[in-house]
């Protein structure tokens, strides 16, 4: 897609670390501040080396000049030396996902949600990084009335996933707010991001396969239930000017773009593909909220941010990456 983030036009850090940067946000959000001039060290535990899903997210930064990758568990490794100079420190590297939240893998939601936050924020503290961006989410909302989400509601996290993000922003902001803190915060609320190489367990990307491929589409419930979705530049922009903007601290909503159903997701596959998504419907999954929708005043008065990317043209965006990715795939095999 064309469209550039408007704040990759102003200033960017001069020295970042992006924490997560092999994951979906994160590689964006790397290439985005290499492209717009900061040197950036990007930190994640999987390896591109081994790990193809990673090395297929780093493949746009690797080898670029003003990128440095670091393949290191942020529960263990010494945070410390990443951090040198660092202008900024975006800390994306966690768990994703609402649904698995509630099996086995919780500890591992805690271990890299909490635990590592905790351990970064210590890091950056006591380098004296003046900000740190964090990703929160807008599962901390919970089950709304259906109405926008505001900053000041109060969470009411309804999955485990949920509840290890709320504890994750809210660890940022209690470090932040020690006195002698040299850093100031800001969380970012995402709403459900969407574009090229999205995680392949969420919707969009599995509607968009489902589309291409003819293999059937799993949907849980209804359909009915409603997301605000967030294209991947806008995100990317949000979260750029998270840090670059002096005054800003504190919880900020990233989303306000496209209020869609699933049904509505799956209709412009369809029509994007020219072809209909076999729907096999299950039964609603545990901890998934009928909606989200975010506010995006404070995003707008204290980034000057807005959405500019919409559903449809999103969708149009990751439809064509995934077409070129199989191709390409399908050159190699
Ligand atoms: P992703 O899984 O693609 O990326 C996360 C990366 O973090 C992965 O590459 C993973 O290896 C890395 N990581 C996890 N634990 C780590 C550890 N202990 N040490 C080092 N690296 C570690 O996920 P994503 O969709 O890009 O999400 C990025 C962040 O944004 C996550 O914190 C997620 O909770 C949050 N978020 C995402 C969305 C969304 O719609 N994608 C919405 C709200 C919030
Ligand atoms: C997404 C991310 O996965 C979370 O990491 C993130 O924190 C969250 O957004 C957020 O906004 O904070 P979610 O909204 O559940 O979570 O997004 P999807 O995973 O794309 O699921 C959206 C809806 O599609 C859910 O109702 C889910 O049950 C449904 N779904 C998903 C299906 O019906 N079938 C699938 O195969 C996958």
């Amino acid at each position: 897609m064309s469209q550039h983030p408007s704040h990759l036009t102003t200033a960017v850090p001069r020295r970042a670390v992006v924490t997560g940067a092999a994951g979906f946000i994160g590689s964006h959000l790397a290439h985005a501040l290499v492209q717009a001039g900061t040197v950036v060290v990007g930190v994640d535990r999987r390896d591109p080396a081994t790990d193809p899903t990673a090395a297929a997210n780093l493949a746009v930064v690797r080898g670029l000049p003003g990128y440095m990758h670091v393949t290191a568990d942020l529960l263990s490794c010494a945070i410390e030396p990443l951090l040198i100079d660092a202008n900024a420190v975006f800390h994306l590297a966690g768990i994703p996902g609402v649904r698995p939240s509630w099996g086995p893998k919780f500890s591992e939601y805690v271990a890299s949600n909490v635990l590592a936050t905790h351990r970064v924020m210590d890091a950056v503290a006591r380098m004296g990084a003046p900000r740190l961006v964090v990703a929160s989410s807008s599962s901390v909302y919970g089950s709304t009335d259906g109405g926008a989400s505001v900053e000041t509601d109060r969470p009411q996290p309804a999955s485990p996933y949920a509840v290890t993000k709320l504890a994750e922003e809210q660890l940022c902001l209690a470090h932040s707010a020690q006195a002698h803190c040299p850093t100031s915060v800001v969380a970012l609320r995402y709403f459900t991001v969407y574009g090229p190489r999205q995680r392949p367990d969420m919707f969009t990307h599995r509607a968009l396969t489902a589309a291409l491929t003819g293999q059937p589409l799993r949907l849980y419930g209804d359909g009915h239930q409603r997301r605000d979705f967030t294209y991947i530049d806008d995100a990317v922009a949000a979260t750029i000017a998270a840090a670059t903007i002096p005054t800003a601290s504190g919880v900020i909503n990233v989303g306000g773009g496209s209020s869609a159903s699933l049904l509505e997701v799956i209709n412009i596959a369809n029509s994007l593909a020219g072809r209909e998504v076999q729907v096999h419907q299950e039964n609603p999954r545990s901890g998934d909220v009928l909606t989200t929708r975010a506010n995006p005043g404070r995003a707008y008065e204290v980034l000057g941010w807005q959405p500019q990317v919409d559903l449809h043209n999103g969708m149009r965006a990751q439809m064509q990456a995934l077409t070129a990715e199989s191709a390409a795939f399908g050159r190699a095999a």
